[in-house]
C-alpha cells in the first residue's frame, strides 16, 4: 500500500519520506485567510471536494468558516518547525508543531480551520466559536476526524488543536467518532498494519 491510502498513520513514529508529494491535489474552492504562492490551499482531490461541501453546508447555516493552512511540502513545514524552535523553544515546538516528514499537512490530508471571529486564528478559542462548535459535531459526516483531541496528548503526541482537522473517508470518521479513538488507537487496537485497512 502507498502513501497515497486514505487513511495513512502519520505521527512522530511513522514519517512520511522527504521526497512524498501527493499526485492528486487540487486547489480548495473555499475562502482562504491568506493565500500564497506555498499552495497552502491545496488538498488532494477526494479531501478538497469533501471540505467544499463541508464549508457549504456551514454557510447554509449560517456560520462563517475560514481555511488557514492545508498542503505544506517537506521543505515548509522544515522551515515552520525551525522558526518555532527558535522562538518558542523545544518543549513547546514538540506540543505544536510537527518535525519535517511528521506532519499530516504533507499527506494533502488535513486543513487547519478557523473563523474571522477570532481573527482566523489557530487558538483554543475556536472551540467555543459556532464554527468550532459545527465542526465538533458534523465534520465526520463529511469524512473529517478532530485529529488531535483534548485528552488524548499522551496518545498522538500533540496538544489540542479544535482546529486541525484530518480526512480519513466518511465511514472511517464515523467508527472513530462514534468510538471517541484517535487514529492512533485505532491502529493500536488493529491485528494490520496502518497501511492494510480499510476501516
Ligand atoms: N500542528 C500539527 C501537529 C503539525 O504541525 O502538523
Ligand atoms: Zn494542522
Amino acid at each position: 500500500m502507498s502513501n497515497d491510502y486514505l487513511g495513512i498513520l502519520v505521527n512522530k513514529e511513522n514519517p512520511l519520506p522527504s521526497d512524498y508529494i501527493p499526485s492528486d491535489m487540487v486547489p480548495v474552492e473555499i475562502p482562504f485567510a491568506y493565500i500564497g504562492d506555498d499552495n497552502r490551499n491545496y488538498m488532494r482531490e477526494p479531501a478538497a471536494q469533501a471540505m467544499e461541501n463541508m464549508f457549504r453546508d456551514s454557510t447554509a447555516a449560517g456560520l462563517d468558516l475560514i481555511g488557514v493552512s492545508g498542503y505544506r511540502s517537506y521543505d515548509r513545514q522544515k522551515s515552520i518547525y525551525e522558526q518555532n524552535l527558535a522562538v518558542k523553544g523545544e518543549a513547546h515546538t514538540s506540543l505544536y508543531s510537527a518535525q519535517p516528514g511528521q506532519s499530516e499537512h504533507q499527506t494533502g490530508l488535513a486543513m487547519d480551520i478557523s473563523t474571522p471571529s477570532i481573527g482566523s486564528a489557530l487558538s483554543t478559542d475556536f472551540e467555543a466559536t459556532p464554527e468550532g462548535q459545527w465542526l465538533q459535531q458534523n465534520a465526520s459526516n463529511y469524512g473529517f476526524i478532530l485529529r488531535y483531541p483534548a485528552g488524548k496528548e499522551h496518545i498522538t503526541g500533540y496538544a489540542y488543536e479544535p482546529w486541525h482537522f484530518r480526512y480519513v473517508g466518511v465511514p472511517l470518521a464515523r467508527y472513530l467518532d462514534n468510538m471517541g479513538l484517535t487514529l492512533e488507537e485505532y491502529y493500536q487496537n488493529s491485528m494490520l498494519s496502518p497501511k492494510n485497512r480499510v476501516l
